[in-house]
């Protein structure tokens, strides 16, 4: 198997990839819905629709850019979950449609573990076995990676993903939607120590997280505050999730005695949490390049590449949008 090419929709961002084996990813395409923003959060239907306008051109555009057409593809890997279902059946069906026609493979892929492996299309590569920290607008995951494939699940969040909790401050400061990136922004010109934030779960057992104390804080807080607070606020609330989530890094190495840690999904853009990981941990640490933190077809393409023994012809069209990570089997021992 040569050329793969990676389809994601499973929430507001349209990705298409193709992989070469040996080249790795030679062409990409990303779009982001905008749409969304002003309703302050993802609707389905609307994504749906987006995912299905803009699928089949970007899919030109990607084989354009590498120089092929659609025969020259081997297989077709796309996001089966979890994700929003309507939005996943758009890729799944199109994956689905142009494999049948063409008569080669599809490959069903996991959201969580193309954010998982995106680390690895960067160098340095890291070694199995390691941490992940998995850090997106729908997930919190520490996660064991025994091997490639195989994960424990160490510890998640009992309500709000790191994401979430970040996309709703945004939203409370009316700074827009998804707002991660703009209160990471806004909080650099801010005194993060000028309010005082809690440390959810810092001081409880275990590698479970729960961001929604803070959330309600952050509320409260920004109701008695004016908009000259809000860059004091941002700083306070990021430090509040980097301290938190540095804190459950180390302890899950410290269990798992594990040496390496790995971070992906949208939140490991932020800089705070890189800094602060690299400063508070004697591990090495493994990021994706920033591109590859929010999501793409890239990390698709790239696990439909590592997942290429469970490459199927089927006219079956199957989404998973609830799907936990370590309901994966093993990786096939060639991958
Ligand atoms: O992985 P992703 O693209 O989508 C999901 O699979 O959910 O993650 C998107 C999330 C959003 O919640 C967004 O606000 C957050 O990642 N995000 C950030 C930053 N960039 C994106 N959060 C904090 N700081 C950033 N720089
Ligand atoms: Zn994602």
């Amino acid at each position: 198997m040569q050329s793969i090419l990676g389809i994601e929709t499973s929430c507001d961002e349209t990705g298409v990839a193709l992989f070469r084996a040996g080249a790795g990813i030679v062409s990409e395409r990303v779009y982001t819905q905008l749409d969304h923003a002003q309703y302050g959060g993802v609707v389905p239907e609307l994504a749906s629709r987006d995912h299905l306008r803009k699928l089949p051109g970007m899919i030109d555009e990607v084989l354009k850019e590498a120089k092929m057409t659609p025969k020259d593809l081997d297989a077709i890997a796309y996001t089966r979950g979890p994700g929003l279902a309507g939005a996943l059946l758009v890729g799944a069906s199109t994956a689905v449609a142009m494999a049948t026609a063409l008569g080669i493979p599809t490959i069903p892929v996991h959201h969580m573990e193309g954010h998982l492996l995106s680390p690895l299309l960067d160098d340095p590569v890291p070694d199995v076995p390691f941490v992940a920290l998995l850090v997106s607008g729908g997930h919190t995951l520490l996660v064991e990676v025994e091997a490639l494939g195989t994960y424990r699940i160490l510890g998640e969040t009992l309500d709000d993903a790191a994401g979430e909790a970040f996309d709703k401050t945004a939203r409370l400061m009316g700074l827009g939607f998804p707002g991660g990136h703009l209160v990471a922004q806004l909080a650099r010109s801010g005194d993060a120590h000028r309010f005082e934030f809690p440390r959810p779960m810092v001081n409880r057992p275990g590698l479970d997280f729960s961001f929604s104390g803070l959330k309600t804080h952050t509320r409260a807080l920004i109701a008695q505050s004016t908009p000259d607070d809000f860059s004091d606020i941002a700083a306070g609330f990021e430090l509040a999730v980097v301290e938190t989530l540095v804190h459950k890094c180390r302890r899950a190495l410290k269990e798992t005695r594990l040496e390496r840690l790995v971070i992906a999904g949208g939140v490991s853009a932020n800089e705070r949490l890189r800094t602060a990981l690299d400063k508070a941990l004697p591990h090495q640490v493994y990021y994706p390049p920033l591109s590859l933190c929010t999501d793409n077809g890239a990390m698709i393409a790239w696990a439909g590449w590592h997942r290429r023994g469970e490459a199927k012809r089927t006219g079956h069209i199957e989404v998973k949008p609830r799907w936990p990570l370590d309901e994966l089997p093993p990786l096939a021992s060639d991958a």
